[in-house]
């Protein structure tokens, strides 16, 4: 009698590929888990599931770190949310939680900042290589139907400058900093535990977000919170190194329809075709701001600063339909108008630890110019 590989009965790799048979956006009562929930991007995903699948339910899993917070949940519908305070490394906790039965699980959490791992590499390998395979096999043992692995285009290392190449999902790994081999590491768990196991997976790989509720650590709410109270800008280096910037919404969106209707084993990069310069980008906001340009500083480069992403986003485009709904003009003006309607939010963020982390990161407190 023939047997299936688990990988062939999932159409994975060794199989046909098949469109999952999902429809997760149709189902009145879905049931997902999301891991990091309370950082950046998990809230803005937690805020769209909800407005977008009326029967949708949430387990929010998240450790709550430096960068998570409770605040980013404010005025969602409790109703369907359930906040677990966890370490996605804690084998027992999260399967305890997996018990109750989830439909799918959609990885956020993580160590996210560049700088900070190459100031310490070690919670990155705890949390986002460790913690991955923990999810994974949780997933496994609960028979969860669908893993979405939130990655990003830095597990491709960086292109040359000026130059017309794009990050394709064939593209070859070659992350550069401690926080890029991480998630490159979790990357290949994934594909493994596909591989292997059968266990349907996607994933996603997007270029810089910017919106609302961003710690002000990553570039530009750092500008943002900087300028606002006329405190100088730090720029790295030359300031010519390009990044890929997307409305977090976009990316959120990008992430459900793959959630939906991704082939499952598969990656998709995720990118609004927004390349600019962080000098560019710094005046953008100085302007938008009407502040002066000569807040601009510049400081030591970042070591192994990677030179430019930029994103080939055909795939997404073409077999999922996905398609930015913000330029970023529109994109920078909602989440200026964020930052300035939210300095309390801003403040509480900028205390504590924050400046202990600036006065290290560039020997100047925060607040001093
Ligand atoms: P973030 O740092 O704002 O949030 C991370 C969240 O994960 C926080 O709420 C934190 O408390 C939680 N967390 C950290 N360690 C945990 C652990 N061990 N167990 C449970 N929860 C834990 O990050 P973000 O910017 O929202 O990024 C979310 C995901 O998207 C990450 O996986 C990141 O690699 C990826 N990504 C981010 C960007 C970007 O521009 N920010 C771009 C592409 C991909
Ligand atoms: P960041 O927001 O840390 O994201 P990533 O390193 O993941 O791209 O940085 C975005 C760009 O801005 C990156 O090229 C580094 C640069 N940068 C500065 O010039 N000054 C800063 O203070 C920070 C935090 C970043």
């Amino acid at each position: 009698m023939e047997t299936m590989s688990p990988a062939r009965e999932a159409g994975g790799r060794a199989g046909l590929n098949l469109i999952a048979p999902l429809s997760i956006l149709n189902n009145s009562m879905v049931k997902l888990f999301i891991t990091g929930g309370a950082g950046f991007i998990g809230s803005a995903f937690i805020r769209l599931a909800l407005a977008e699948i009326p029967g949708c339910h949430v387990v929010n899993f998240d450790a709550l770190t430096y960068a998570g917070n409770l605040d980013n949940l404010s005025g969602i519908d409790q109703s369907r949310h359930r906040f677990v305070r966890g370490d996605i490394c804690d084998r027992e906790a999260v399967g305890a939680v997996l018990a109750e039965g989830a439909d799918a699980i959609i990885n956020f959490a993580a160590e996210s900042h560049v700088d900070r791992s190459i100031a310490s590499a070690d919670e990155f390998l705890r949390t986002n290589i460790l913690g991955t395979q923990v999810l994974l096999d949780a997933a496994r043992a609960a028979g969860v139907r669908r893993f979405v692995q939130v990655s990003t285009d830095e597990v491709m290392g960086s292109l040359p400058e000026d130059d017309n190449t794009f990050f394709t999902e064939a593209s070859p790994f070659e992350p550069n900093s401690p926080y890029s081999a991480s998630k490159a590491a979790a990357e290949h768990l994934v594909r493994a535990a596909h591989h292997t196991f059968g266990l349907d997976t996607v994933v996603t790989r997007c270029g810089n977000n910017y919106g609302p509720r961003q710690f002000p650590e990553k570039f530009l709410p750092l500008m943002l919170s900087n300028a606002m109270r006329d405190e100088s800008i730090p720029l790295y280096g030359d300031g010519r190194n390009v990044r890929d910037w997307i409305y977090v919404e976009d990316h959120c969106r990008a992430i459900l329809m793959v959630l939906q209707k991704g082939r499952t084993g598969e990656a998709y990069n995720v990118g609004a075709r927004n390349e600019r310069r962080n000098i560019e980008v710094a005046q953008s906001v100085l302007t938008a701001l009407g502040k002066p340009h000569t807040l601009i500083r510049h400081v030591k480069d970042r070591p192994g600063h990677d030179r430019r992403y930029a994103i080939d986003p055909t795939k997404i485009e073409t077999e999922l339909g996905w398609r930015p709904h913000e330029t970023w003009e529109t994109g920078l003006q909602k989440t200026i108008q964020w930052y300035a309607d939210n300095d309390e939010w801003v403040a509480r963020a900028r205390s504590g630890d924050y400046r202990e982390y600036y006065a290290k990161q560039y020997g100047t407190e925060a607040g001093a110019n």
